[in-house]
C-alpha cells in the first residue's frame, strides 16, 4: 500500500493499524528551534480521543503520544526544541479487540472500504480495518500539532485553526448562535448550545436504533497572511480540499461558499474592499473563503467538508462474502455513530499541516 505521505517542505508520512501495536508518523521539514513537547501535541489529540461520550466509539484508547526524535532540551534555550531533524511520533493501542470483527472476516460492509482494498490487495486486515480505520487519524492530528507551532513560529500568536460541527443529518446549527467557546462544552463540538441539546436527543434516537447519521463540519483559519499558495499547481484551495478529501468518510470539500455560488450573482459574490489599516485592506464580505486564485487574501480561511453516515451499523444490510456468495451482514462492536464529531480534531488539523506546509514553501520561493 503506497502513498503514506503528503505534503512538500512539510511532509508527514503515516503508519500503522488500527489493530497492531502502534500508529504514528514522521513529521520531516519541520524548522530547528520551536518549542515542542509532548504535552503540545496531546492537548489536540485528547479532543479526538476516543470513548470519551456515549456518542463516540467505545474502545478505549489514552493515545498517548511519544516523541522518539527531532527534539532535545536545549539549556541554552531553555526549552526542549526541534532540531529540523524528522520527528518520529508514536502512539500505543492499548484497546483493540479483534473478536468484534471475526463474524464480518469474510464479509464486505457494504458502504466501507472493505470491498475495495480486497479486490485490489488480496489481503485485507480483518483485524478492525488496518490502514483504511480511521485510527490513523490520530496521527494526523498529532502532525497537525506540529504544524501549529510552526505556524505560530513563523506568524504570530494570532494564528487559530478552528473547527466546528454544524449539522447532523437533518439537525443544523442557527449560526446566530455560534460561540467559539460552545465548542469546548459540549461533546459534539457545535458552537451553538441550543443546537447541542437537539444533537443528544437526535443522535440517541440514531444510535439506539444501531443506525448512524451523517455530518458537516466546517474549520476557520484565522490569522493566515495573504500569499500561501501557489498557483496554478499549488493552489492552497486544491490543496486544502485533497488534503480533507483524504480523510476517512469525507464525501465533499468547499471553499467558502461552496456550492452555494452557484445561486449568488456577481454583485453578491464580490467580497469589496475598502482601504483598511496598515496597508493591508479590508475585506467588507468574505464569500471566496479567503483564497484567491489559490492564494490566501488574509481573511480567515473557510473550509467546510461533509462525511457520511458510518457504515458498520447494526441494521442487517445485504452484500456478498469473499467468495461471491450472497449473504447479509450486521455490525456488531464499538464504532461511531457519527463520525463527524471526532472528525472536527482531524479536519483541524489537515487544513493547519496544508497551511504549513504553505507557509514554508512560501518562504523558499519568496524569502
Ligand atoms: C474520526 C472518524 C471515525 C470513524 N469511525 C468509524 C467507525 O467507528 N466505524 C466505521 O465503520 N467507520 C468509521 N469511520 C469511517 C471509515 O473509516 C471510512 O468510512 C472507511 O475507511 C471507508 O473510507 P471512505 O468512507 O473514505 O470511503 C470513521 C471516520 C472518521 C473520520
Amino acid at each position: 500500500m503506497s502513498h503514506n505521505s503528503f505534503g512538500h517542505l512539510f511532509r508527514v508520512t503515516t503508519f500503522g493499524e488500527s489493530h497492531g501495536p502502534a500508529i504514528g508518523c514522521i513529521v520531516d521539514g519541520c524548522p530547528p528551534g520551536i518549542a515542542l513537547t509532548e504535552a503540545d501535541i496531546q492537548i489536540d489529540l485528547d479532543r479526538r480521543r476516543p470513548g470519551q461520550s456515549k456518542y463516540t466509539t467505545q474502545r478505549q484508547e489514552a493515545d498517548a503520544v511519544r516523541i522518539l526524535s527531532g527534539v532535545f532540551q536545549d539549556e541554552r534555550m531553555k526549552a526542549q526544541v526541534t532540531t529540523g531533524t524528522p520527528i518520529a511520533l508514536m502512539i500505543e493501542n492499548t484497546d483493540a479487540k479483534s473478536k468484534d470483527y471475526s463474524d464480518i472476516r469474510d464479509k464486505f460492509r457494504p458502504g466501507h472500504a472493505d470491498y475495495t482494498y480486497w479486490a485490489k490487495y488480496g489481503v485485507r486486515d480483518y483485524r478492525g480495518g488496518g490502514r483504511q480505520s480511521a485510527r490513523e487519524t490520530a496521527t494526523r492530528v498529532a502532525a497537525g500539532a506540529v504544524a501549529r507551532k510552526i505556524l505560530t513560529h513563523l506568524y504570530s500568536k494570532e494564528v487559530n485553526i478552528r473547527g466546528a460541527l454544524t449539522q447532523m443529518g437533518t439537525e443544523t446549527i442557527d449560526r446566530k448562535n455560534w460561540d467559539w467557546d460552545e465548542v469546548a462544552n459540549n461533546p459534539f463540538f457545535t458552537p451553538d448550545a441550543k443546537a447541542a441539546a437537539r444533537f443528544a436527543t437526535y443522535l440517541d434516537g440514531i444510535r439506539k436504533k444501531g443506525s448512524s447519521i451523517g455530518a458537516v463540519v466546517e474549520v476557520i483559519a484565522d490569522g493566515i497572511p495573504v500569499g500561501l499558495g501557489a498557483p496554478l499547481y499549488g493552489k492552497l484551495d486544491a490543496d486544502l480540499a485533497s488534503a480533507i478529501m483524504s480523510i476517512n468518510a469525507v464525501k465533499a470539500v468547499e471553499i467558502g461558499d461552496g456550492m452555494a455560488v452557484a445561486t449568488l450573482t456577481g454583485e453578491e459574490n464580490a467580497d469589496e474592499m475598502r482601504k483598511g489599516h496598515k496597508g493591508a485592506p479590508e475585506f467588507l464580505s468574505n464569500h471566496a473563503g479567503g483564497i484567491l486564485g489559490g492564494i490566501s487574501t488574509g481573511q480567515p480561511i473557510v473550509t467546510r467538508f461533509a462525511v457520511k453516515p458510518t457504515s458498520s451499523i447494526l441494521t442487517p444490510r445485504k452484500t456478498i462474502d469473499i467468495d461471491g456468495n450472497e449473504t447479509e451482514i450486521f455490525t456488531k462492536g464499538r464504532h461511531d455513530p457519527c463520525v463527524g464529531i471526532r472528525a472536527v480534531p482531524v479536519g483541524e488539523a489537515m487544513v493547519a499541516c496544508v497551511l504549513a506546509d504553505h507557509a514554508l514553501r512560501h518562504r523558499a520561493q519568496m524569502g
